[in-house]
C-alpha cells in the first residue's frame, strides 16, 4: 500500500463537541481515516448517534459537561494515551451589546474559552498527548469580521486563537503543536438556531461565493492537521469559509 501523509492509522484522537455538528463530522472522518477516538458531548442519546456512525472499532464516547470541573476530569482520567485533540465543543449566542452582561459573558467564554483551555492544561499535566501530537481548535471567522449581535461571541474566538498561538510556543519543547481552525457558515444544528434566533441567514450564506459549507469541510482540515501532512505547521490558523472574507479584507 502507498504511504499516506493524511493516514491517522494507530492514532488515538480526543473530539470534544462530537455529539453534534462539526465535532461529530470531526469524530466521523478521523475514525475513517483509522484513528481510535475519544467523543464527548453532554447529551449522551446523540453520543450514542455518532457512535453508530463510526466506522473501525475501539473507539470510546464519554458522556461530560466541560463547564463543570468534574466533567474535564472524567475526561482527561478516560482519554488515554492521546496522538491529537481536536475542541469543537462550543455554543453561540446572538445578543447585541447594549444587552450584554455578566451571565451571557460567564456563559460563552466558560464553554468557549475557559473549557478547551482547562481541558489542555490538565492533558498536559498528565503526559496523555504524545509527541508528535496535535492540538486543534475550533474558532470562528467571527473573531474577524465581528458579525452584528456577536459582540461576546467573536472576543471568545479570538481569545482561542491568541491563546492556541502562545501554547504553540509552549509545547513545542514536547513537539506537540497546536493549530485552529476559524470556519465561516456551517450547515449545523447551531447555525439552525442562530436562524430561529433572527439572524439573516440566506444573507449571510450569499456572502460566500461557495455558499454554505458543510461540517466535512472543517473535518477535512482537522484531519490534515492531526496528521504527518501538517508536521511542519504550529501557530497557524486556516480560514474555511468558502471565499467569505476575502473580499472583506481582514
Ligand atoms: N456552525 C457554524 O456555522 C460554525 C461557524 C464557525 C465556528 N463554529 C464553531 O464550531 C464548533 C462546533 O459548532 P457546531 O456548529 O457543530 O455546533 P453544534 O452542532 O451546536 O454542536 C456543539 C457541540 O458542543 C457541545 N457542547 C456545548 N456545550 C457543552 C458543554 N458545556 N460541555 C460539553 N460539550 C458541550 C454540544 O454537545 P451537547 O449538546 O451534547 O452537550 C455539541 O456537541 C463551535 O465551537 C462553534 O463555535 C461553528
Amino acid at each position: 500500500m502507498s504511504f499516506n501523509p493524511f493516514s491517522l492509522d494507530g492514532r488515538r484522537v480526543l473530539v470534544t463537541g462530537a455529539s453534534s455538528g462539526i465535532g461529530r463530522q470531526v469524530a466521523i472522518s478521523c475514525a475513517g481515516m483509522g484513528a481510535q477516538v475519544v467523543f464527548c458531548g453532554r447529551d449522551a442519546a446523540r453520543l450514542e448517534a455518532t457512535a453508530a456512525a463510526l466506522p473501525g472499532a475501539g473507539h470510546v464516547p464519554l458522556a461530560a459537561d466541560l463547564q463543570d470541573p468534574d466533567g474535564i476530569a472524567h475526561v482527561v482520567a478516560n482519554a488515554g494515551e492521546l496522538h491529537g485533540v481536536v475542541h469543537a465543543a462550543g455554543i453561540a449566542r446572538l445578543v447585541p451589546f447594549r444587552m450584554i452582561n455578566q451571565k451571557h459573558m460567564d456563559e460563552v467564554f466558560g464553554i468557549n474559552v475557559h473549557a478547551p483551555l482547562l481541558l489542555t492544561r490538565a492533558l498536559l499535566a498528565r503526559k496523555s498527548i504524545q509527541a508528535g501530537g496535535s492540538i486543534v481548535f475550533i474558532g470562528s471567522v467571527g473573531s474577524h469580521i465581528g458579525p452584528v449581535a456577536t459582540s461576546v461571541y467573536s472576543a471568545s474566538k479570538a481569545a482561542l486563537l491568541g491563546a492556541m498561538r502562545s501554547l504553540a510556543q509552549e509545547v513545542v519543547k514536547q513537539k506537540i503543536r497546536s493549530n485552529l481552525i476559524a470556519p465561516g457558515y456551517i450547515r449545523t444544528p447551531m447555525l439552525e438556531q442562530l436562524g430561529a434566533a433572527g439572524a439573516m441567514l440566506d444573507q449571510l450564506i450569499d456572502y460566500a461565493p461557495l455558499g454554505l459549507g458543510e461540517p466535512e469541510d472543517v473535518a477535512n482540515a482537522a484531519v490534515f492537521y492531526l496528521s504527518d501532512a501538517s508536521r511542519w505547521m504550529t501557530r497557524t490558523f486556516f480560514i474555511i469559509d468558502g471565499g467569505m472574507t476575502v473580499q472583506m479584507s481582514i
